[in-house]
């Protein structure tokens, strides 16, 4: 069994970094949630700036209206975003620091950095796990990693169900590669993620769910279990199987 040290040396030499340096290049200054391929491994870059949404404001409905995602991605997540770039600003963090990097070690920062460098990090995930257009299978490596680590399909949206379902007030439930690459299910309160060094999970997210009230009180009010059981019709489960096979 791999040990974390193991772990974060071999994220080192090329697999994802969890709070290793990522030196990125001028070309991904725009880019965000992007890879970078290097040798035998490849790198997510996070950056500060909101990268366009991938679809429209209507397109995942009826699962996700369309005040809801506008709102949600033009003022909650602009103002993660926004004050992520002040509190980088305000502690001397260089310009092009990837999310990952920051993350890795956001003990050391404000609490404004732990909440916005999670709240900005979370959301770019978020948009990229989703996608419109019917009900999406998933298949290939990472339909057979889940039914290794959960049994079956419906095992593992049984237990991502009931880890956001249980998330008290507001936060995240992920799917993500523990540092002994197995596949895990936990959530995290507020806007943490397991690539903080201070979350008790930690690894990296391959798909997250918000339920922050704000994700979907506009059409579902206090039905929480009904948002979700209907997001898992929008999953972009091709997004997230690239991403477990860059990291696995
Ligand atoms: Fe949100």
């Amino acid at each position: 069994m791999a040990t974390r040290r193991s772990f974060l040396k071999a994220s080192v030499q090329g697999s994802l970094a969890i709070g290793a340096v990522s030196i990125l290049p001028t070309v991904l200054s725009s880019c965000s949630s992007s890879k970078k391929t290097s040798g035998s491994g490849s790198v997510f870059t996070t950056l500060p700036n909101q990268t366009p949404l991938p679809y429209a404001y209507n397109a995942l409905e009826p699962i996700i209206d369309a005040q809801t995602m506008e709102i949600h991605y033009s003022k909650h997540a602009a103002a993660y975003s926004k004050n992520l770039k002040e509190a980088m600003a305000a502690e001397s963090v260089a310009d092009g620091t990837s999310l990952e990097t920051i993350l890795g070690k956001v003990s050391a920062y404000s609490a404004k950095m732990r909440n916005n460098g999670g709240g900005h990090y979370n959301h770019e995930l978020f948009w990229k796990c989703m996608k419109p257009n019917g009900e999406q299978q998933v298949t290939g490596k990472l339909l057979t990693a889940i039914e290794a680590s959960f049994n079956s399909f419906g095992n593992f949206k049984t237990k991502l169900t009931e880890s956001a379902m249980t998330r008290f007030g507001s936060g995240w439930a992920w799917l993500y590669l523990d540092t002994d690459k197995k596949l895990q299910i936990a959530s995290t309160p507020n806007q943490d993620n397991p690539l903080m060094d201070l979350s008790p999970v930690k690894g990296i997210p391959l798909l997250g769910i918000d339920v922050w009230e704000h994700a979907y009180y506009l059409k579902y009010q206090n039905k929480r279990a009904d948002y979700i059981d209907n997001w898992f019709k929008v999953i972009n489960w091709d997004f997230v199987q690239k991403r477990y096979e860059t990291v696995a």
